[in-house]
């Protein structure tokens, strides 16, 4: 497990496994109605078993997750550490396109708006380069505003609307972004890859 500091907080990142079925249940029933719709294009009241199986199916560095916690939760013994998980990112690859990888990520509602989103996805493009992955992917739902705005920010973006305009496939270059992520950022995300041995270094772009 790694911390980082983060907008007046101390935020702990460890590797998910396939045995956090729990923990991805407990922050499920976390989520707003709203936020289960942007995440699953459906605002389900449980996580389907079918769902839970697929987001379990870690095996780096084909699929691999990260959980985020909130130290303070964390620290304070009379919360389980089911409280403390406030986020969760992924990457998946893609099969057919080597190279290529889906991400998703996901904010509990009430630490939203802090910048955890931002810097889940910078460790994702960190962790992707490191695995020889030069683009990472998603079908968002095109009225997403959050998970637009934060996309924008980052350079070779392209997004497409599908054809009922409803999602937008937005693809985002992971080297040209590597360089704008701090040192400090930069060493913590090194230090977290080092802990998981499957995320074995593929070819350096930077
Ligand atoms: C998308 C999500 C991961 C972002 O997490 P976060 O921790 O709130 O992200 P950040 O605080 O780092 O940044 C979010 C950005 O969106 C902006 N934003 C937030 N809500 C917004 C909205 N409704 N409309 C427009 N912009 C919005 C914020 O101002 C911020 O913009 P900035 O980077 O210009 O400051 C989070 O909102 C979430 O989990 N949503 C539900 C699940 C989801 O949509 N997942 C994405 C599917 S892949």
């Amino acid at each position: 497990m790694i911390v980082i500091p983060l907008d007046n907080r101390r935020v702990a990142l460890r590797w998910a496994t396939p045995r956090d079925g729990d923990l991805l249940a407990a922050g499920f029933q976390r989520l707003s109605a709203e936020s289960r719709r942007m995440r699953f294009f459906s605002a389900m009241p449980r996580m389907p078993d079918s769902v839970k199986r697929s987001l379990l199916s870690i095996e780096p560095p084909r699929h691999f997750a990260v959980v985020a916690f909130d130290m303070d939760t964390l620290d304070d013994t009379s919360h389980s550490p089911f409280e403390a998980a406030i986020g969760v990112a992924r990457l998946i690859a893609i099969p057919q396109r080597a190279g290529t990888s889906e991400f998703a990520m996901t904010v509990v509602d009430e630490f939203q708006h802090h910048g955890l989103g931002h810097l889940l996805f910078e460790l994702l493009l960190v962790a992707a380069d490191h695995v020889g992955i030069h683009t990472i992917e998603a079908d968002v739902l095109t009225e997403n505003g959050a998970m637009s705005a934060l996309l924008h920010h980052y350079g070779s973006l392209s997004s497409h609307p599908t054809r009922d305009y409803s999602t937008t496939h937005m693809s985002v270059a992971v080297a040209p972004n590597l360089s704008a992520i701090s040192a400090e950022r930069r060493a913590a995300f090194d230090e977290l890859i080092q802990l998981e041995r499957r995320l074995t270094r593929v070819a350096p772009s930077s």
